[in-house]
């Protein structure tokens, strides 16, 4: 167990930098998500971490001791990569306990070991499987037991659960949230699944092109996204402009007390959420629109809603509105998130 520290780390292939300035700190025994789509340099921070790959600058700091320079098998950091990478001519003890072997210990100590991470990764009697026998879930298992038997400092996940289906990435989730509290290995959940970020772990480090663009709690990065585009990213798609004076946010869609920002006439972006936008049945509260079309999610509905030049996204509860229909749009102002001004 340690702290893994990342302090302004570039990386790049070739002449072109992936990562930018990249800093992040886990603490020790905790679980962060590294959350970014496709592409953002997610599997490229691990892959530095793990010492498969030299950043250009910046240190890498496990358990208070610089890690760059250092060999892999010297990091006490260990990687599960997306594809399990098990090796089929092993059964699955003889995969779980292959790096102990490497590391030269006796096979009294491996059978022990391999034993207790069978039981924690919930394989027991899968002793003597071939990984063809296993399934697709069986072995993301034994990937994961495979990295925990060697008890490192860091353990790094890199989306482990993409290729599962949706009720054994729920199952599995909840695995790796019992394994990591009972072990508590300081752990990065690389995700690109922004729900799946927010479930497994109190913090969470949104990665867009290369850059951290925010670090925080779940409820943060949801409920206060630091700019347009990581609103974007959670789901967000209302934006509007409005223009800032003294303390109050005026647009034509909603007036809102905004005592934290002060530049006076600034033109501002604000967003609100689909789901938190109101639908009048009457009166004359809120905005006037006309709907413009409707998709039926299950739960709940989309609806496209034309105000005046904007059309807005509202998620509502099952509803029988219908295109065409006169609707209003109330936005609660507790609702609206304004963004400061971009320097
Ligand atoms: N070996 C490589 N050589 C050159 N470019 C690479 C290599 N690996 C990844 N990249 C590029 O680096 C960027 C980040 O990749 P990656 O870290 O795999 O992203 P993610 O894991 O978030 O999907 C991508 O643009 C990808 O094309
Ligand atoms: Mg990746």
């Amino acid at each position: 167990m340690g702290d893994l520290e990342l302090k302004n780390i570039t990386i790049g292939y070739g002449n072109t930098p992936v990562i930018r300035d990249f800093s992040l700190t886990v603490e020790n025994g905790q679980m962060a998500s590294l959350l970014g789509p496709s592409g953002a340099g997610k599997t490229t921070v691990l892959r530095a971490v793990a010492g498969l790959l030299q950043p250009r600058s910046g240190a890498i700091i496990i358990d208070g001791r610089p890690a760059n320079g250092l060999p892999p098998e010297k990091r006490n950091a260990v990687m599960v990569f997306q594809k399990t990478l098990l090796f089929p001519f092993m059964n699955v003890e003889q995969n779980i306990g292959f790096g102990l072997q490497m590391q030269g210990r006796s096979t009294g100590e491996i059978r022990r070991r391999v034993e207790k991470i069978l039981e924690l990764t919930e394989l027991t009697g899968l002793n003597r499987r071939k990984i063809h026998e296993l399934s697709g879930g069986q072995q993301q298992r034994v990937s994961l037991a495979r990295a925990l038997v060697l008890k490192p400092a860091i353990l790094l996940l890199d989306e482990p659960l993409s290729s599962l289906d949706a009720t054994l990435r729920q199952h599995m989730r909840e695995l790796i949230q019992d394994i990591q509290a009972q072990t508590r290995i300081t752990t990065l959940f690389v995700t690109h699944d922004q729900a799946e970020a927010l479930m497994m772990s109190q913090r969470v480090c949104l990665l867009l092109n290369g850059r951290i663009r925010q670090v925080g709690s779940p409820r943060e990065l949801f409920y206060r996204p630091a700019d347009p585009d990581v609103a974007r990213f959670f789901g967000g798609c209302n934006f509007f402009e409005g223009r800032l004076k003294n303390g109050v946010y005026y647009s034509q869609y909603a007036t809102v007390a905004a005592p934290g920002l002060s530049a006076n006439g600034d033109r501002l972006t604000a967003t609100i959420r689909p789901e938190d936008i109101r639908i009048c049945a009457d009166g004359n509260r809120g905005i006037t629109g006309r709907v413009q079309k409707t998709s039926f999610e299950g739960t709940t509905t989309r609806i496209w809603v034309q105000c005046q030049d904007r059309v807005f996204v509202v998620l509502a509860p099952v509803t029988d509105l219908q295109a065409g229909q006169s609707v209003r749009l109330h936005l609660p102002p507790d609702k609206i998130r304004i963004f400061a001004a971009e320097n």
